[in-house]
């Protein structure tokens, strides 16, 4: 991680210099060898270096950096004002690219050139209609996706009765089922709906997995390794729950100020064991740990930083599990229609959730409505 930051800072550096100086300065040259240095440490360890940017939050190799308080507001307006949203390096990338790459980013209004170890795209961040030309989801496409959600929920079954991981079969399974989602997945449809306490557990789960992965695509977001993670982190979110009592979590009755304090211990669990769990992507303990923290940074677990922030794919699970509470009926109160579930979670919205993703959501389940 530290190599990864003292690249992104170096990185800024050098593009900062060729914007105050010009691409000449020796500063440059330095940074570019600097950058260079650090980047054939890190790549000889990984199978590339990938900086993301997602509404405004800069992710590097699937970690949001906004968390550990790197200043990288300069490197994102680069990135943003060059139009660009991805930019992978590959082992293997040689001082004359990284001297040509740099300055191209200072230059706004020139398409960037091809570079056999750089490669650069732009996410197609689309929040309006731009979905309504991939044409309607079809039913083969509807059809796999049923099937790939039943293998998943049978695995969070497994875990649940067994208390084991099988991390690579999980793993695979998530990538199947995240290459089936279009921008027009009707998402409604393939959401389950538990008979019993335990059903809702891995019905749950498997939810907001979909739900979460759903809400990645329609931002635009086609990396398949991405949306694994964030599958699997929708689907491992409250994995924590398998410490909390039995009798705690079936209660039917209202939960005592004491055994609340056990349930709000689940993220912390969660965290605790995903991040045991050798092969997983470290998102998934991030998330177990901040589903329930709220966007405005309120909820639990109390963050120890003050400044920190839920991480982007967390306030998406956070929607997606939301959501999905409502509209599962429970032991202890019905189920919620659609129309009554928008109207709760807007007024929370600021409070609780990033308004810019619950408004991308919602106006993808209308679409998937109309
Ligand atoms: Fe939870
Ligand atoms: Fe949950």
């Amino acid at each position: 991680m530290d190599a990864v930051i003292g690249f992104l800072s170096t990185l800024t550096s050098a593009i900062s210099n060729c914007a105050l100086y010009s691409r000449e300065h020796v500063s440059v040259d330095e940074c570019t060898r600097k950058c260079l240095s650090i980047l054939e440490k890190v790549l000889a360890d990984s199978t590339s270096l990938e900086i993301m940017l997602i509404d405004d939050d800069l992710i590097v190799n699937k970690a949001s950096f906004k968390e550990i308080g790197l200043q990288t507001t300069n490197l994102r307006k680069r990135i943003k004002r060059k139009g660009l949203s991805r930019i992978e390096f590959l082992p293997g990338v040689t001082y004359d690219e990284l001297r040509t790459f740099i300055p191209e980013i200072v230059e706004v209004d020139r398409k960037i050139p091809d570079f056999p170890h750089i490669k650069t795209g732009v996410l197609e961040i689309r929040t309006e209609d731009a979905a309504g030309a991939e044409g309607v989801a079809d039913e083969d496409a509807m059809g796999y996706l049923t099937e790939k959600i039943a293998e998943v929920k049978e695995i969070y079954k497994d875990i649940v009765r067994n208390k084991r991981v099988n991390v690579g079969g999980m793993s695979r399974a998530m990538e199947n089922l995240a290459a089936g989602f279009s921008m027009r997945t009707n998402i409604l449809d393939l959401l389950g709906y538990a008979a019993s306490r335990e059903e809702y557990t891995y019905i749950h789960a498997t939810n907001v997995s979909a739900l979460s992965i759903f809400q990645m695509r329609t931002l635009g977001v086609s990396d398949k390794m991405f949306l694994r993670d964030i599958g699997l982190a929708g689907l491992l979110h409250d994995i924590g729950k398998l410490k909390i009592s039995r009798e705690v979590l079936g209660k039917k009755a209202a939960l005592s100020e004491k055994e609340w304090e056990e349930v709000r211990l689940h993220p912390v669990y969660g965290a605790r064991i995903l991040s045991s769990l050798a092969g997983l992507p470290p998102l998934c303990s991030i998330v177990a740990y901040q589903h329930h923290i709220q966007f405005d940074g309120k909820g639990y677990p109390k963050p120890e930083l003050s400044s920190m922030r839920q991480h982007i794919c967390s306030q998406v699970v956070a929607i997606a599990d939301c959501f999905d509470a409502l509209r599962s009926a429970r032991p202890y109160k019905r189920g919620l229609e659609m129309k009554e579930i928008f109207p709760l979670m807007q007024k929370d919205s600021v409070r609780a959730f990033n308004p810019f993703l619950l408004k991308n959501f919602m106006y993808r389940v209308h679409k998937t409505l109309a």
